[in-house]
């Protein structure tokens, strides 16, 4: 068989591994032939930009970050930006998708990406191209899958941000903020929040209030060790308030979707309004999506890039892989367009606030904040 491949959407540790994952075991064991479609649906529209993706460009990939087949989270075949008597406008290209489709004679799509990515792959399956997709995001906001690779680097990273920013806050008695990615769900913060032992988390699912949280740091003043430490996911807000947009949908071509900063400001000038001592603020930004993939995102990657070629050997097409428990299995791409949001009565929140941690959703003890 002949199979595109391309990944879309923000890139992520780990997609290196899913393509060269893929391509071993479908060359090796199922003598298959490799299509790699560059720079997401973009490839997919435009001419020349995909090539034969062999072994050999496989090669010591495993380890690395970021994607060999480049990506786009602005190339929505179904409203493709274009420039039209010198401005942008989008236009349905589905069709030049299909058409290219069946002029590269592919016998199958894989497409590895988040949300994004696996619902235009939905649609492209219901327009009747072959198309198995693959689940990956730093967010792990898709449905239909325990986790997306990814992930697992992602919060890693966030973990030692917050180790670090502890030195300096315990040093100088500081509150540090820190803001951290996840759009709309606050996985990546809920969990580098915990494991970082941070004070303070607010996430997209928990709208919060500055009182829980000023009552939450002057009851550390009352300690030796005063500083605090709050994770923030971008995707946060103050009960009332909204979402900290750092770029509108409609400013990117073709982008769709709104980008998201400045929740940590906010909630660190909210908290200015109650408190003494010093603030500082750390966007973590990037950083997050970047460097190599840990050995559990490796594994999950190599893992879904082989499972996809038993959804091709089956016939599963307008299916993904997904991880179940211990498994990996096929769920519908329809699956994929459905939310994944943290359960803010979930067990892991619960035991966070049974930690003394504050979600800024608390009633306030008896006596107020104290501030
Ligand atoms: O979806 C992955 C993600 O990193 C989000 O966490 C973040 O909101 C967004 O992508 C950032 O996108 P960009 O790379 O376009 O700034």
């Amino acid at each position: 068989m002949r199979l595109g491949v391309l990944t879309g959407g923000g890139d992520c540790p780990g997609l290196n591994a899913l393509i060269r994952g893929l391509v071993k075991r479908g060359i090796h064991e199922f003598g298959h032939e490799f299509v790699g479609i560059e720079n997401g649906y973009m490839g997919l529209v435009e001419p020349e930009l995909a090539h034969p993706l062999t072994r050999e460009q496989t090669r010591g990939i495993l380890p690395k970050g970021g994607t060999i087949l480049g990506t786009s989270n602005k190339a929505n075949p179904f409203c493709y930006a274009v420039r039209e008597g010198g401005r942008w406008v989008e236009r349905d290209l589905s069709d030049v998708a299909v058409r290219r489709y069946h002029e590269m004679k592919l016998d199958g799509l894989v497409a590895v990406g988040g949300d994004g990515t696996l619902s235009i792959a939905h649609r492209l399956a219901e327009k009747g191209l072959k198309v198995v997709g693959c689940p990956k995001t730093i967010d792990n906001d898709l449905s239909g899958t325990d986790q997306t690779f990814g992930f697992d680097t992602a919060r890693a990273t966030c973990t030692d941000a917050v180790d670090k920013l502890h030195t300096t806050a315990e040093s100088h008695d500081r509150v540090m903020v820190l803001e951290v990615m996840g759009r709309y769900a606050g996985f990546l913060a809920l969990d580098s929040g915990i494991a970082g032992g941070a004070d303070i988390i607010l996430i997209p699912e928990i709208p919060y209030r500055v009182e829980p949280l000023v009552e939450r740091i002057y009851k550390r003043g009352t300690r030796k060790r005063s500083f605090s430490i709050v994770v923030v996911s971008e995707g946060a807000c103050p009960e009332g308030g909204s979402l900290s947009i750092a770029e509108k949908a409609e400013d990117v071509p073709g982008r769709g979707v709104v980008r998201l900063g400045g929740a940590g400001k906010v909630a660190a000038d909210l908290l200015a309004r109650h408190i003494e001592a010093e603030i500082r603020v750390t966007v973590l930004g990037h950083l997050q999506r970047g460097g190599g993939p840990t050995a559990a995102d490796r594994l999950l990657a190599t893992r879904y890039g082989c499972k996809v070629l038993d959804l091709v050997r089956d016939g599963q097409w307008g299916h993904m892989v997904a991880l179940r428990g211990c498994d990996i299995v096929a769920v519908s791409l329809g699956e994929s367009r459905k939310e994944r949001r943290v359960d803010p009565r979930g067990e892991l929140v619960r035991f966070a606030k049974s930690l003394g941690i504050s979600f800024g959703d608390e009633a306030l003890e008896v006596g107020g904040s104290g501030g």
